[in-house]
């Protein structure tokens, strides 16, 4: 299946999701769910959301990771939510300024949720594989960032 194929699949999930009366928590935690469950290539998938000046680890699904609280400018999360702009690591072994949470992992995107010019936090996700990641993903999971962005402005209003 094509790219295009799945996230039209999934696309109607989402916005399931965002047209539930379920908690923001809840919501970025299904996100998580039908990005695992529904693309082959993500192997990890999870949030950081920017708390006291730090991004804190929230919902995900996949392993344990070690870098549960992460500084604005460290590693590739830290970095996206520094500049507010989505990166796509082809080959993280090739990064310098990297957290690693498994060797398994060889490529990762990392897209910004900002809220009213704000970094609200990151969806992170890992591949196995490498170059895993297109301009596709990156259109698609900031399609994403901005319903995100919608819910936690809504909530706040
Ligand atoms: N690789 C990320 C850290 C988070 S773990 O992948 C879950 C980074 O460099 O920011």
């Amino acid at each position: 299946m094509s790219k295009q194929d799945i996230f039209k699949q999934i696309k109607p999930e989402i916005k399931k999701v965002f047209g539930s009366s379920s908690r923001l928590v809840s919501k970025l935690r299904s996100i998580c769910s039908i990005l695992i469950d529904n693309i082959d290539y993500c192997d990890w998938a999870g949030f950081y959301i920017l708390e006291e000046g730090m991004l804190h680890l929230g919902p995900f699904v996949g392993n344990e990771t070690e870098h549960s609280v992460i500084e604005i400018g460290r590693g590739i999360c830290g970095q996206v939510a520094d500049r507010k702009e989505t990166l796509i690591i082809d080959d993280v072994t090739k990064e310098d300024n990297y957290l690693s949470c498994s060797i398994k992992v060889k490529s990762e995107i990392v897209v910004p949720v900002i809220v009213d010019g704000k970094i609200f936090g990151v969806i992170d996700i890992d591949s196995h594989q490498k170059s895993a990641f297109s301009l596709e993903d990156k259109a698609f999971l900031e399609c994403v960032a901005k319903h995100i962005s919608s819910a936690v402005e809504y909530k706040e209003s």
